[in-house]
């Protein structure tokens, strides 16, 4: 079946199985492998995507369910050369060691920050309970979520 979609802001389409993931539709068919397919059960948000706006596992999205709508991928967050703050935040508090969890966690923080402007650690921590990470221990992806959220609304305010 042909599955139309807008990917970061650019329309595309693909025919794919009628059973296909949007996440094996996006790396595989769109060449967009920043999502990573850890799991593929819901489990691990290292798929993590928006669909239409909303936070999904694309793992657990049918490619058919993103027909005619907007996904918006790791991919899509960084301006060409320049990282997106969140994955500047990543890099600078040393959140990131296999970098498998890595894409999922920075579109969640995304997510997060974008929405919500003080978030608390209690917040953050559910708020990303859905992502799993079996390498950092967690501590520094906390400090890049407080690094990336202070400069992203420091932005918004100069505006
Ligand atoms: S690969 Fe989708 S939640 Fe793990
Ligand atoms: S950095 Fe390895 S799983 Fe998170």
């Amino acid at each position: 079946m042909l599955v139309r979609v807008s990917v970061n802001g650019e329309w595309r389409e693909a025919e794919v199985w009628p059973g296909s993931s949007l996440l094996t539709m996006v790396r595989d068919d769109l060449g967009l492998p920043g999502s990573k397919n850890a799991c593929e059960q819901g489990e691990c948000g290292s798929c993590s995507v928006w669909l239409a706006g909303e936070l999904v596992c694309a793992c657990l999205v049918l490619a058919a369910q993103a027909h005619e709508r907007e996904v918006r991928t790791v991919e899509g967050l960084a301006a060409g050369e320049a990282m997106h703050p969140v994955q500047e935040a990543f890099v600078e508090a040393g959140a990131v060691q296999c970098g498998f969890c890595t894409p999922g966690f920075v579109v969640a923080v995304t997510d997060l920050i974008e929405r919500d402007e003080a978030v608390t650690d209690a917040e953050v921590r559910e708020a990303l309970s859905g992502n799993l990470c079996r390498c950092t221990g967690y501590a520094k992806i906390l400090e890049a979520v407080r690094i990336a959220s202070g400069r992203m609304h420091l932005r918004e305010d100069e505006v």
